[in-house]
């Protein structure tokens, strides 16, 4: 539900007026949407293009109009008072174009700037969710798939977060279970014959000491051997390889919070070894249903039109991903009571959490209707290419290392700023913090700003560029209303209680018009899960308010400078939401 929503607004004024017109068509429902923000010459805000299905289902019968045209007027003149429409006609073959009032505008948004924006959150119909993202796996690399579950599960927990659900979980399903602890801890045991000597400094890079360990595993039987036997003293909780397993876990988390330390993510840990005992269990429950079924020695479940099976125990008798995929969401649907469960991972992973969730609902355990709750959703994404169009890697190795990904992007825009004039008297913190805000910042923009579903390259030059769509040009005019807000040297609290919004200039009017349709455009990010279009919605307020606006309207000094500069403070109350939301820190001046 979002009542703050123009959009739905509408659609209630028109819903009164389409019983009237068409009151033998109850199941008519009122189809208003905006008028695009780019389209060049612009009618109307929103139009209701109702009248052409209305006549299509009511030609045969006696109903008195002659066209769609005729059933337009006829919606029109139905439309009860409302204060927010200026005017509406019908345009060509039956469209209802609709006006705004702007005075309605101004005052909505002049109650944003006393309310604040959160007011403009929708609500959503559950109280608990939990967002699945980033779960990389212990020892084995963070790569950078496991970036954008990062940053694309961050933004969403931003947005449900925004929506006040009740509890919100992020859930970090880290990979801290499977056959590859046997390798690491035979050879972490042969590397240092005395525990207490593995620690983080002299096992240096754990994703090196996980290919070292592999290349044995794979060459030498002996080796090998003791792996093999290492996991099963290890799942039978001997004290000293428990302890073992303890200790890699450590180290690679250690390396993972650096990488979201500098993104600002938090997350809370839960991994596949916590489900580990809840496996058989939750098996036997599955068996019992008779969804079980003996293929070639393993222990599989088919689902609805899927020709491969799930796989729950292997043919060696042994558990995989999905066997704890089964335990983690039985789990989460029963224990934790989650009404909606949403997992971020590649669109490689479709079919596994297809599967997944077919199983359950075959099983009761989740409703037959995939809409209904408790839900289930698998948000995919594409991959990372690199400028070659190939998989993104680094040059040296076949690896990237987050960390240093991130740090390169800070470094770059560290050098680009201290080749700026403006910064002569910033002190050596706010450079800092500037290029933190804005390196970090643009390596999540540009990944975020793209339908997630496709694949996306991964470009320095491209992020970073000032002038693009990209969030350095974003922070730059965030950057730039701040600073034309400070020179004006009034107190813009008090220009908040007492001051006047009007919109007569139609740059301050189609400024003031697409800041009201955040709350609209954010439920429609929300409703499909794509931060994109939330993202272009950013783009496009910063391109009104620049190319539009702050061309044409003077601020400071003129006639008007009270209600413009309360329009340049509504401004970046929405742009910081948007930034907010994103995971970006906006920065104050640049
Ligand atoms: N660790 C997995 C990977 O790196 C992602 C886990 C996603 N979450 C889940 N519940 N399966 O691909």
């Amino acid at each position: 539900d979002c009542p703050s929503s123009v959009k739905k607004q509408l659609a209630t004024v028109f819903e009164v007026s389409l019983r009237t017109t068409v009151p033998d068509e109850p199941d008519v429902v009122p189809s208003v949407d905006a008028c695009a923000a780019k389209s060049g010459v612009k009618f109307a805000d929103y139009q209701c293009n109702n009248a052409m299905g209305i006549f299509a289902k009511i030609k045969g019968k006696q109903s008195g109009f002659r066209g769609p045209p005729a059933v337009g007027q006829a919606i029109v003149k139905n439309l009860p008072q409302s204060e927010m429409i200026e005017s509406c006609s019908v345009a060509g073959p039956g469209f209802v174009n609709i006006v705004l009032s702007k005075k309605w505008i101004a005052e909505r948004l002049e109650r944003l700037l006393i309310d604040g924006i959160d007011k403009w959150a929708p609500r959503l119909p559950v109280k608990t969710v939990m967002v699945d993202f980033s779960s990389p796996n212990i020892a084995k690399e963070m790569h950078v798939g496991h970036l954008r579950s990062t940053i694309i599960g961050d933004t969403l927990a931003r947005m449900l977060e925004f929506t006040h659900v009740e509890t919100l979980i992020r859930r970090n399903h880290l990979g801290d279970w499977g056959t590859q602890f046997g390798m690491l801890i035979a050879h972490l045991f042969d590397t240092f014959p005395n525990p207490d000597d593995f620690n983080e400094a002299a096992i240096g890079d754990l994703q090196a000491f996980y290919k070292a360990s592999k290349v044995r595993f794979d060459n030498e039987p002996e080796f090998k051997l003791r792996a093999q036997l290492s996991v099963v003293r290890l799942q039978s909780g001997e004290e000293k390889y428990r302890k073992a397993w303890e200790r890699i876990c450590d180290i690679s988390k250690a390396e993972f919070e650096k990488v979201y330390q500098r993104l600002g993510v938090r997350l809370e840990a839960m991994g596949e070894s916590y489900f580990n005992d809840l496996i058989p269990p939750t098996l036997d429950k599955l068996d019992k249903l008779g969804l079980i079924q003996e293929d070639d020695g393993a222990r599989v479940i088919f689902v609805e039109g899927v020709n491969i099976p799930i796989i729950a125990v292997k043919r060696d008798g042994g558990y995989n991903y999905s066997s704890t995929d089964i335990a983690s969401l039985w789990y989460r649907l029963n224990v934790e009571k989650l009404e909606w469960n949403i997992y971020v991972t590649d669109v490689g992973q479709w079919q596994h959490f297809d599967m997944l969730f077919k199983a359950f609902r075959h099983a009761g355990w989740l409703p037959k209707d995939e809409n209904e709750f408790p839900k289930c959703t698998h948000v995919g994404f594409g991959l990372v290419l690199g400028e070659d169009g190939k998989r993104f890697r680094s040059r040296s190795s076949d690896t990237i290392r987050l960390v240093e990904l991130l740090d390169e992007a800070k470094k770059r825009c560290k050098a680009s700023l201290l080749e700026r004039d403006a910064v002569k008297d910033w002190s050596e913190e706010e450079i800092e913090k500037t290029a933190e805000a804005v390196g970090y910042g643009a390596v999540k923009y540009a990944d975020l700003r793209i339908n997630r579903l496709t694949n996306y390259t991964f470009s320095f030059d491209q992020m970073l560029n000032d002038k693009g769509n990209t969030a350095v040009y974003l922070q730059y005019a965030h950057a730039r209303i701040c600073s034309i807000m400070r020179k004006s040297g009034k107190d813009i609290e008090e220009l908040k209680q007492n001051g006047k919004i009007v919109l007569d200039h139609e740059d301050e009017r189609a400024l003031g018009l697409h800041l009201i349709q955040f709350p609209e455009v954010f439920e429609e990010s929300l409703t499909n899960l794509l931060p994109n279009v939330l993202c272009e919605y950013l783009y496009n307020l910063t391109e009104i308010f620049t190319k539009k606006f702050y061309t044409n309207c003077q601020v400071v000094g003129s006639p008007e400078e009270t209600s413009r500069l309360l329009l340049c403070e509504a401004t970046v109350t929405v742009m910081r939401q948007c930034f907010y939301l994103l995971g970006i820190v906006p920065v104050y001046r640049l």
